[in-house]
């Protein structure tokens, strides 16, 4: 679920379902860039070589139209189609690989019937529309079998009310409707995508006594590529097709990802069920700009005017919109969504090559369900790029190489109702993942735009730019990933709760990296959740020739390989004290505003940073001084490297959100997807609650000390009591 409106940067959460929504780069984020001497063509190893060369744009392109040409919904009820699941595995089993379906009986919901009206105050009625409109020029828009447009996890029900339009829905921009005496209690809310995980602009309309929820793309979103400013709409251009709509999953995500009715364990057929806690009650569902349209226009001159309101992003470019906040006076919305409980199979495909060191096992994985026929983006350039790779390791096991390090490739189902298959998965194996995952890699929307774009844990950050330098970019001359990345990014995210890496981030304290491409201004709009996030529009604007699916595989492929193959694991322990030191900076300049000095001492926090810092030099030392056919040594510092970062999630969570336990990074609470350093500290002070910031000053510092000592040395380590 990656999605490509707003602010700057996308990734998929295709929780997000994956479009990854941009957020905006905070001061917090640590700069990455490393300058060096650029030789082009990179140099490879021999082994390298083999995987590289392995790639091929036109067996990505028949992967491609393979999954783009059929429904891989999750949703579909008791007797899910496995199919594809299969199809995969037996796609991987070519080329090695030991491969199952592992599934899990989960709780889903779909529509049986969707309706939105707009009554205006002379009486007369329009019925929106929930459709997007069939193109000829794309096939798969006109297949009779296609997605509805919806909300996954939606409530259930009717809503005919007075509504109001909430800007992009986050708690702030309620509050300040709330401040200007804006009646919210019992109306219908219009928010627009963009900011924060659609799931929590529900969640927020319903905290604020609405009934029901609209959520419409804005063409102000989409940077310079508009029909403004002279570019035609897709299909004849690569502008957004007015009737796009972004689909998407509602739960809130920030707070539980998976099976809402299994929290913290996996959903087996016979597994306890508890109430859902962390799915919204009321109804909502998707619009596109040109159906908003109507409904914003009938709030012009009604209630709080935009300027008055004085939100962030609260105007988009709809035209003839003054983006007012309404009610306006005997104008109202009927909005239907009933929706079906449909409890039933979802299916992972799991292949597998053992390692000669089963204790250390490095996973790869995207995920294969779909929001629409289509998913060329999301997350079928994944999906290719998997089968791909799968190819790429063949090649190298056919030479008789061995990985040092078991590899599991993991395609997941039901990603974009809320990272369902990923979660129960890690939920199930939580116990083994803790002793032997070395690191998740995670591919969702694999290409979207022409920016390589990274989001890692900080002890994945070296690999990544080693391995970027190594691959040829196809647009531009003599470029590598590294090299547009550096110009163009230049900055490796944290990672929130956009896709399947969650769990094993935030749950499993493991190092983890999400890979892709994002837009530039002038890219085509990637039409995220939408029918026209297509084959036809891969082939024609995103990615003519799969160029970039092809570098990009190339870049999976090497991270994979040095991850299974290095005797020393290319793990950077000592790059979380650079970047925790940012976060700490970041934190400090949080607090300078509210004078919360005097309230909230950092001490802790920072000689915990010190420490931690002084116990990464040392292990640094140990490494560089440790020769590589001291094997038993070599052992011990990788399982170090392996290990540190499960200290992280050592304390027992987050207030209010259990599941999420790292207490370096999470998802923020009212953002879904976009991540939150020191996210106990911060959000307290946010809230202005100085004693939970005090408390969770003392956690983080702790879960900073033990990942600290894990690091340290066998002999240096205190006893533990
Ligand atoms: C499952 O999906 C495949 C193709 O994706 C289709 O050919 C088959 O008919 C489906 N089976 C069922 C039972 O719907
Ligand atoms: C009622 O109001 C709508 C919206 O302003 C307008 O489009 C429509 O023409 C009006 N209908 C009548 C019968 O006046
Ligand atoms: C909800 O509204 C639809 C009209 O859109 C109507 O057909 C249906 O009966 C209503 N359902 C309930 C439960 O009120
Ligand atoms: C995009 O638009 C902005 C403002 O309209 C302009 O400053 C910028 O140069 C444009 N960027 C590109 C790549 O055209
Ligand atoms: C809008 O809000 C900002 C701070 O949030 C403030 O500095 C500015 O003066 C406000 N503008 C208006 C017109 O109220
Ligand atoms: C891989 O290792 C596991 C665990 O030791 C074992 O059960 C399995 O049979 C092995 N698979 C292959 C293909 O060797
Ligand atoms: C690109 O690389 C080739 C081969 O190394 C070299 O001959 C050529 O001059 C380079 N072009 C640029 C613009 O650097
Ligand atoms: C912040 O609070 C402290 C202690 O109450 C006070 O001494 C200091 O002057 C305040 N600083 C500012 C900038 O207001
Ligand atoms: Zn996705």
């Amino acid at each position: 679920m990656k999605t490509a409106l707003g602010v700057v940067v996308a990734a998929c959460v295709c929780v997000h379902a994956c479009p990854k929504e941009h957020h905006a780069r905070t001061h917090d984020r640590h700069l990455v860039r490393r300058d060096g001497i650029e030789v082009f063509p990179p140099a490879l190893g021999h082994n390298e070589r083999i995987l590289v060369d392995s790639f091929d744009t036109s067996t990505l392109a028949t992967w491609s139209k393979y999954y783009s040409y059929r429904r891989i919904v999750s949703g579909e009820g008791a007797d899910a189609n496995k199919s594809v699941a299969q199809w995969t595995a037996g796609q991987w089993a070519q080329h090695g690989f030991t491969t199952r379906l592992e599934g899990y009986y989960v709780y889903l919901n779909y529509p049986t019937h969707r309706a939105l009206q707009l009554k205006n105050s002379n009486g007369s009625t329009h019925v929106v529309s929930l459709e997007e409109d069939v193109l000829e020029s794309d096939e798969t828009t006109s297949f009779p079998d296609r997605i509805p447009a919806f909300h996954g996890y939606s409530g259930s029900g009717n809503a005919s009310a007075g509504y109001v339009y909430v800007g992009q829905g986050s708690q702030a921009d309620f509050n300040r409707l709330k401040t200007l005496g804006v009646e919210l209690e019992g109306k219908i809310a219009l928010a627009k995508y963009g900011g924060p995980f659609r799931g929590i602009k529900v969640k927020n309309a319903q905290d604020f006594g609405m009934i029901g929820a609209v959520v419409f793309t804005d063409p102000g979103d989409d940077r310079n590529m508009t029909e403004a400013n002279g570019y035609a709409a897709y299909p004849k251009g690569p502008a957004r097709n007015p009737s796009s709509i972004q689909r998407g999953g509602v739960p809130f995500i920030s707070t539980y990802p998976g099976d809402p009715t299994t929290p913290g364990y996996p959903s087996k057929e016979d597994s306890p069920r508890m109430e859902k806690k962390n799915t919204p009650t009321i109804p909502s569902l998707p619009l596109s700009w040109i159906e908003a349209q109507p409904l914003l226009r009938a709030l012009n001159g009604h209630g709080i005017d935009a300027k008055r309101v004085n939100r962030t992003k609260w105007i988009g470019a709809i035209p003839n919109v003054d983006y007012n906040s309404g009610p306006a006076p005997g104008t109202t919305l009927s909005l239907s969504n009933i929706m079906e409980d449909r409890t039933g199979w979802i299916w992972n495909t799991i292949g597998i090559i053992n390692g000669t060191h089963e204790d250390e096992v490095v996973i790869v994985g995207n995920h294969h369900d779909a929001w629409m026929i289509g998913g060329a983006a999301d997350p079928h350039s994944g999906s290719a790029i998997l089968i791909e790779l799968a190819k790429a390791f063949g090649k190298l096991l056919k030479t008789g190489w061995k990985p040092r390090r078991t590899i599991v490739l993991a395609s997941w189902d039901a990603e974009e109702y809320g990272l369902v298959g990923s979660t129960e998965w890690v939920e199930e194996y939580i116990p083994w993942l803790k002793k032997a995952a070395v690191s998740y890699l995670n591919i969702d929307v694999g290409v979207s735009g022409t920016i390589p774009d990274f989001s890692a844990s900080p002890d994945l950050h070296l690999l990544t730019t080693s391995t970027a330098r190594k691959i040829v970019w196809p647009h531009g001359e003599n470029q590598t990933i590294y090299s547009v990345w550096a110009e163009k990014a230049g900055e490796i995210d944290n990672l929130g709760a956009q896709s399947d890496y969650t769990a094993f981030v935030h749950r499993g304290g493991i190092a983890a990296i999400d890979l892709g491409t994002t837009r530039a201004p002038l890219d085509p709009i990637y039409h995220t959740h939408s029918n026209y996030d297509s084959y036809h529009w891969m082939t024609t604007y995103a990615d003519p020739g799969f160029v970039m699916h092809k570098a990009i595989g190339q870049f999976l492929a090497l991270m994979l390989y040095h991850l299974v193959d290095d005797a020393s694991l290319p793990l950077e322990p000592a790059n979380y004290g650079v970047e925790m030191r940012a976060y700490l900076k970041g934190l400090e300049s949080k607090i300078a505003p509210v004078n919360s000095t005097a309230r909230l001492d950092l001490t802790q926090l920072k000689d915990a940073i010190a420490t931690f810092e002084t116990a990464a030099q040392n292990f640094n030392e140990l490494r560089a001084s440790t020769t590589p056919n001291d094997f038993e040594h070599v052992t011990q510092l990788n399982h170090k490297a392996r290990d540190f970062s499960r200290g992280f999630i050592s304390q027992g969570g987050l207030p209010g959100r259990v599941f999420y336990q790292n207490l370096i990074f999470a998802p923020g609470i009212d953002t879904g997807y976009a991540p939150v350093s020191f996210p106990g500290i911060t959000e307290a002070v946010q809230a202005g609650d100085f004693a939970l910031a005090k408390e969770y000053v003392g956690k983080t510092a702790r879960a900073i000390l033990a990942a600290a000592d894990e690091l340290k040395s066998e002999e240096a380590r205190p006893e533990l009591v």
